[in-house]
Formats: structure tokens, sequence, C-alpha cells
């Protein structure tokens, strides 16, 4: 089989389907680029001196991890010079980060979690890099906080890398979804999947069932359900795989059909994971698969964001099942 890199995919995508701009192809690169590089240090776990705590808080108030900080600042300094961006912003960092004045600015709002599923760092379970691409809108020069509180139906591009017995590159440009894998020896993301299609029904469910006596209703029906299994209304059993890590249960999703959820509950209100950088461009790339995306009630990617590090509840996977979560909340009453 002829192999292609990310490279050729873009300039592929560029020229026949016009869905890549060379700006965007750019950005994409560098964003793969910076992943590289963030896969070299996590495979050098303890040996790279990588492990453990920072000693520091991110603005929600979470312990950050050496990893987090050095995913971030790779990110940053991959990013910050080549033209592309207009501003970035970060799980990592309160205010969205300025493109220092030294440099050109172009037409692009990056947004990204550096390090996707912190708590697995040290005990060497697969983690990632969850990204989000937005335009800058017309007519303003220094990016705030309020050019990026887009819906995520505003999207150009959207990706994850999982750094896992071998790191892949999931990516959509809105014109379906590919997966690539790191070749070490090439240096290059070679296409390991293209035009990834999730199926619509599943019997493989994840959800961190800890949170079991916290959780609404509709949710608890639904489990309930599937615990179940042949003997009850689904008449087929059910498998359950949580692995605390969004990109690793999002990619198994796309590789073999199954549902996620982080549902609002009555600890997490609001929900768990954030909107804009781990919510959005997960949904993006689930509904380029063919899946859905939901709070429970309403579409992940119409849902007008009001603050950059704002959470969300979280349904995302195969069609069939997503749309029954959702029909089961909008049976249920009104959340108080
Ligand atoms: O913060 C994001 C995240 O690490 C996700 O990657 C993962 O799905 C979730 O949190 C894990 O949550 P919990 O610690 O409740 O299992």
């Amino acid at each position: 089989m002829k192999s292609i890199t990310l490279t050729q995919y873009l300039i592929e995508q560029q020229r026949e389907k016009g869905a890549v701009s060379a700006e965007l192809r750019l950005l994409i690169e560098v964003v793969a680029r910076a992943c590289k590089r963030i896969s070299h240090a996590v495979s050098k776990g303890a040996l790279g001196g990588v492990l453990g705590g920072a000693g520091t808080d991110n603005i929600q108030g979470e312990a950050q991890k050496k990893l987090d900080v050095i995913a971030n600042e790779v990110l940053v300094e991959a990013n910050e010079w080549g033209g592309h961006l207009a501003a970035l912003a970060s799980e990592e960092m309160e205010h969205p980060h300025q493109i220092p004045s030294r440099y050109p600015r172009g037409e692009f709002l990056l947004l990204m979690d550096p390090l996707d599923g912190s708590s697995n760092i040290d005990v060497n379970v697969s983690i990632g890099t969850i990204f989000s691409v937005l335009r800058c809108p017309d007519g303003v020069v220094d990016p705030d906080e309020k050019a990026f509180l887009q819906p995520g139906t505003n999207q150009v591009a959207a990706g994850f890398a999982v750094y896992g017995p071998c790191t892949i590159l999931v990516l959509t440009v809105g014109a379906g979804v590919a997966a690539f894998t790191l070749d070490r020896e090439l240096g290059s993301f070679v296409m390991t999947q293209s035009e990834i299609k999730l199926s619509p029904d599943t019997q493989e469910f994840a959800i961190n069932a800890s949170n079991m006596r916290n959780w609404e209703a509709p949710v608890r029906r639904y489990i309930d359900e599937c615990l179940a299994g042949k003997t009850g209304v689904r008449g087929k059993d059910f498998n359950m795989r949580w692995v605390a890590s969004m990109v690793a249960d999002v990619f198994r999703i796309l590789s073999r059909g199954g549902i996620f959820m982080y549902p609002c509950d009555a600890k997490h209100k609001a929900g768990r994971l954030r909107l804009m950088y781990e919510a959005n461009p997960m949904a993006f790339i689930i509904e380029q698969a063919g899946g859905a995306a939901t709070d429970g009630r309403r579409r992940i990617m119409e849902i007008q964001p009001e603050q950059l590090h704002q959470r969300v509840g979280v349904v995302l996977g195969s069609k069939a099942e997503v749309d029954r979560v959702t029909q089961y909340h909008l049976e249920a009453p009104a959340r108080a």
C-alpha cells in the first residue's frame, strides 16, 4: 500500500477539496510537529525527568504536572512565530496568549488542551493533546477572550494526538476524519485510517461509575438498561471501558464504536470537561465520523460559549446511543 504522510494528505485536501488553505496547512503541520516533541518527552518518562508534579496550579485550581507545563510550552513556542496565528488559548493559561509583536500575525485562533489525561501521566497509561482551530473575527487586531467565544460549529479544524503504545494523530478539516501513526524512523505521521466511520450502534459504554450516586435520572436509566444486558429492555449485553484519558476513550470509539459520557451530575453541576478545547474538538471529530455529541440535551457544537474555560456535560459517540441518552434527558423533567 502506498503510504500517505500528513503533509501529502493536507496538500491533497488543499488542492482537490479546497478544505485547507496554505496557512491552515502550516498551522496543522506546526501542531503535529509539536506533538512529536511531546510524544518524545512522554516516551522518556522517568529517564527524561518529566514525571511528577510541577508544584503549581492551573486556572481551574488543579495541580499541574511537569508534562502539563512542558507540553504547553512546546505548543506555545512552536506556534507563536510562524505567522499563522492571531492568538492562542490553553487549558494551562488563564488568558489568551498574544502573539509577540516581533512576529507576524495570521488569521487563526488555536485552542488546546496540551496534555489530556493528566492523572495517567505517572502510571504509563495513554495520554494526549487536543486542539481546535477557529478563525479570528474580522476586524479584531488584538484578540482577547471574547474573540474566542465562538460556537463549535465555527471550527475549521480539530484534532488530537494519543501518546499510547504508538503515537496517533486524528484530524478533521471538515471533510471527514483521518488518523496518522507516527513513524519514528521517518519522523513523519503516516496515514493509517482514512474516512473513519463510526458504527451507529454499540455494545460498549465509557463512564466514570464512581460518580453513580450523583447521576441524574436519565443517565442512571441508560446505564441501568446497559447493565441489565440480555435480560433487560436492550436485549443485549454491554461491556464497559474507562481509560480516564478522553483521547484514548474517543480513539477507541472511533475505532470500534461506543459511547462516552461525562455528564452533568450533582457534583459536577456544569459538567467536568471543558467546552472549548475538549468537548468542541471531540464533537467536531465525532460528528465528522458520523456520530453525535450532546450535553444530554443540546448539540455541543451549537452551544454559545460564555467563558474560555467553561465546562460542559458530554455525551458522545455512536449516533443511535447518543440519540437515546439525549431522548431520555428530553423526556425527563428539566433540571432545577
Ligand atoms: O480533564 C480531562 C480528563 O482527564 C479526561 O481526559 C478524562 O476523560 C477525565 O478527565 C477523567 O476523569 P476522572 O478523573 O473522573 O476519571
